[in-house]
């Protein structure tokens, strides 16, 4: 008698505490879930430059790079740089662009005489001149839209070359009419086609830290102020 009765009495203390672990561990679970959701939500709140993503760490990583190796460039590569530029966006789908690739050492240390600041160009293996096609340009007042049509185009190739492993920098040209004068007889542009930028590609010979350009204080929330 005395051991059947201890046996029930265990049995549904057996039966109460399994109810219980079973609450417990539903409750765990639950807060579990909902704590790691919002710490998730917060931290890319508070957070959000220290997201772990290839693409957005591309974009974080890129600066000039002014200083390349003897290194050359394949043309496959050459061409995936062309590639990434032409995917940029452009008003009203236009594509007012024109590209020169420029491998020849003459015509590389050609341009490097059109910038003053552009004479890391004799060393560069590679240069891409981004120019604006006035025959493809759009007409009236959008006309000027393939100026950011062409930068759209040149970060696109910088974004690349950060990407594979090369190193670049943009040197302006457009609206420097001087440069755009002896950038167009260097390439033997015809009047049509304006120099927006040179380009000039490499791999790096150096390893230049990105500069921290995060300004709280240049961003305002859905008025001026
Ligand atoms: C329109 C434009 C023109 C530039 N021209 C030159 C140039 O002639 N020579 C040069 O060394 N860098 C030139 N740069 C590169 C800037 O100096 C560089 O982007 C800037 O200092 C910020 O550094 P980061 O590219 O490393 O972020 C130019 C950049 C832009 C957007």
């Amino acid at each position: 008698m005395y051991f059947c009765t201890k046996v029930l009495i265990y049995q549904s203390m057996n039966k109460n505490s399994i109810s219980i672990l079973l609450v417990v561990f539903a409750t765990f679970i639950i807060s579990f879930t909902g704590c790691k959701n919002s710490s998730s939500v917060n931290s890319e709140q508070n957070h959000s430059t220290e997201v772990s993503n290839p693409a957005y760490e591309n974009i974080m990583t890129r600066t000039s790079v002014r200083s390349y190796t003897d290194k050359l460039i394949s043309a496959d590569t050459v061409e995936m740089l062309l590639r990434a530029g032409m995917a940029a966006p452009t008003a009203r789908n236009s594509q007012p662009w024109h590209f020169v690739a420029i491998t020849d050492r003459a015509k590389l240390d050609e341009l490097a005489e059109t910038n003053r600041h552009g004479r890391m160009l004799k060393e560069a293996p590679l240069a891409i001149a981004v120019c604006g096609n006035m025959d493809k340009a759009l007409e009236g007042d959008g006309k000027d839209y393939w100026i950011q049509d062409c930068s759209a185009a040149t970060e696109n190739i910088l974004l690349a070359v950060n990407a594979l492993g090369l190193g670049a920098v943009w040197t302006g040209v457009h609206p420097i009419a001087e440069r755009v004068e002896s950038v167009s007889k260097v390439l033997n542009l015809p009047e049509t086609i304006i120099p927006l930028c040179v380009i000039v590609i490499g791999y790096p010979n150096e390893s230049p830290q990105p500069k921290n350009k995060w300004l709280p204080e240049n961003v305002s929330y859905n008025i001026y102020e």
